[in-house]
């Protein structure tokens, strides 16, 4: 059984559910990606983790905007294989690490922007790792969901056909004391 079925209802879009996910796959929409470039300030230096990077969408546009390196953390196989596919027809697979690995066991502490379209509650979990792992001045970018306890340095939000979107901009150091 999905136990993600009224998440994807509520939300209105196609998703797909694997064992063992915290989270369904429910891609950013396209509309939303320049948004959280704008948001993200992108540079040569940065580098641009996705936790839970589904096809990799995400991932790859941040790497084409400049960022040094992108890191797509998958715990699907299927959306790995896919998030690679996709990597490779937009010419930077070469510049996108993929790890087919729960978030919660992978190595981030080389990030200098995070993206995580998940939940609250995973969000909730996953703020131990993200205060003890990550480095002062690290971006830290949500969409829908907020990080309970920290301090958004932003928010914006985005009219959508069904719904308003919101993105949460936090800063490791400064959200989170
Ligand atoms: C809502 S989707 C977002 C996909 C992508 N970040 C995007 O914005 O298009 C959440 C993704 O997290 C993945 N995921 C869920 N639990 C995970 C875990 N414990 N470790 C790694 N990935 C996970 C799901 O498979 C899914 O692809």
């Amino acid at each position: 059984m999905n136990p993600f079925q009224g998440y994807e209802e509520v939300l209105g879009l196609a998703s797909s559910y694997y064992e063992g996910a915290r989270v369904p796959w429910v891609p950013t929409r396209e509309e939303l990606l320049d948004i959280v470039m704008k948001l993200a300030n992108i540079t040569h230096n940065d580098v641009f983790y996705d936790l839970g990077c589904g096809d990799g969408r995400v991932v790859i546009r941040a790497v084409k905007e400049g960022a040094l390196k992108g890191v797509c953390v998958e715990i699907n196989p299927t959306l790995i294989e896919k998030a690679k596919e996709n990597a490779k027809s937009e010419a930077v697979l070469n510049r996108i690490e993929f790890i087919n690995e729960d978030f919660f066991k992978a190595q981030i502490s080389d990030a200098t922007i995070v993206y995580m379209y998940l939940l609250t509650s995973v969000n909730r979990a996953l703020k131990p790792k993200l205060e003890s792992e990550l480095r002062k001045g690290v971006r830290i970018l949500t969409l829908d969901f907020e990080i309970p306890g920290w301090k958004p340095m932003q928010i914006i939000e985005v009219a959508l056909p069904m719904r308003t979107a919101r993105l949460y901009l936090y800063v490791k150091g400064y959200s989170d004391t």
